[in-house]
């Protein structure tokens, strides 16, 4: 890399928004002029949507209208050559892999395919947004041999979601646990996922191409992997008495731990105190708390160490898994709130559009003479 640029595009600004601030100095995350911490204590994921999509908080008659739109069945339910698509994939598809095909797949079965006007991307949206829970759901269960259970519509997406995940009603701590978790996901200004999103918008490609990419670019490591990464952390420390010796051999060995640190927040990010108090209430309840106590012990150690925060991957995964929700699905729950951020995105390339075409600095050879095969 040339002394000009720091790589990774760090701190290049690539296009105004309106949707998503990041305070990285002040640990605030704010959706379309309102405060996370506000959202959490008052909203929920169903009006979080509204208010990445349309710029503002709906009138009740709006949220009621856009709530039913979510959760009809017609918008959650999965076409069932879909459902056999996912029958026909091997069994050990990573639920990750399952959500990059079946969101690629939808688009064949959907009415607006080809439409990318606001509107039909407007109602591609809902149904994107209401089936991605069916299809984590379903594979889910395909990969266990049992039916999928068909969404209810008299419940909202955190609820649908667990019960389609377990085949049972879930707690409603664990409900309000998931629908927070859905609220802090689902936006964070031009991550890789939305900026991956965006570059393929902006070609004037469709809104499942582009939610395809942005599946593609969340499932790394270095992004949304990283709670699936947190919780094997979690697994190989076992017990909180274990966990300072591990981390510090860790630190020695000089690896990198997942859920910390942040491209843009030099402090905690705020969805992490969120998430880690929501992941101790559960454990509370389902009566263990290990895994906050080791990951506590975990942020303490690299905080003092490295001077670097915990993120928004830390604390989430513990709290999926006292849900009784497996470690790999937890980037697809991930995308399951972030496809409204994604979505919001397209819709707002697409309003004012100009092809995403950056430059490369070119370090390569320039004037090689050609060398005949037989003389190499
Ligand atoms: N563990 C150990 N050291 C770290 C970590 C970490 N998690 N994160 C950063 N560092 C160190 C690096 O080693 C580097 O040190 P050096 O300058 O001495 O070489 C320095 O901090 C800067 O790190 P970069 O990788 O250059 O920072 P960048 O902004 O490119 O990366 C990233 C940000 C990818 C999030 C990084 O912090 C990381 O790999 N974290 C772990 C993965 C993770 O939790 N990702 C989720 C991010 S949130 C999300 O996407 C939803």
């Amino acid at each position: 890399m040339s002394g000009e640029h720091k790589g990774g595009l760090e701190d290049v600004v690539v296009s105004t928004s309106d949707i998503c601030l990041i305070d990285g100095n002040e640990g605030r995350l704010v959706y379309r002029g309102y405060d996370v911490d506000e959202l959490v204590e008052h909203s929920s994921f169903e009006e979080v949507v509204y208010l990445l999509w349309h710029g503002g908080l709906p009138t009740r008659k709006e949220l009621v209208a856009h709530t039913r739109a979510l959760a009809s069945t017609a918008n959650r339910r999965l076409p069932p050559k879909l459902l056999a698509i996912l029958r026909a994939l091997p069994r050990k598809t990573t639920p990750m892999e399952v959500l990059r095909t079946g969101v690629s797949a939808l688009s064949a079965f959907d009415p607006d395919a080809a439409d990318n006007s606001r509107d039909a991307t407007l109602r591609k949206s809902i149904r994107l947004t209401a089936q991605l829970p069916t299809l984590v759901a379903a594979w889910e269960r395909i990969r266990r041999g049992k039916t999928p259970v068909a969404p209810d519509p008299r419940l909202g997406l955190a609820a649908n979601f667990l019960a389609m995940m377990r085949g049972a009603r879930p707690s409603p701590l664990a409900v309000k646990t998931f629908d927070v978790g859905l609220i802090l996901h689902a936006d964070h200004e031009f991550n890789a996922s939305t900026f991956a999103a965006r570059v393929t918008a902006a070609t004037l490609s469709d809104v499942h191409s582009a939610i395809t990419s942005a599946i593609g670019a969340l499932k790394g490591p270095l992004h949304g992997g990283a709670n699936e990464q947190v919780m094997r952390m979690v697994e190989r420390i076992k017990t909180p008495v274990r966990a300072e010796a591990w981390i510090r051999k860790a630190l020695a060995d000089k690896a990198r731990v997942m859920g910390f640190g942040h491209r843009v927040y030099r402090v905690e990010d705020p969805r992490a105190r969120h998430l880690r108090r929501l992941a101790t209430e559960l454990g509370r309840q389902t009566g263990d708390t290990s895994a906050v106590e080791i990951l506590d012990i975990v942020a303490r150690l690299v905080s003092a160490d490295k001077h670097i925060y915990p993120n928004v991957d830390l604390y989430s995964g513990a709290a999926y898994a006292s849900m009784g929700i497996p470690t790999d699905a937890f980037t697809p729950i991930f995308a399951i709130s972030r496809v409204a951020g994604w979505t919001a995105h397209v819709m707002e390339q697409h309003a004012n559009n100009r092809l995403i075409r950056p430059r490369s600095e070119y370090t390569g050879s320039t004037h090689l003479a050609y060398v005949p095969l037989d003389r190499r």
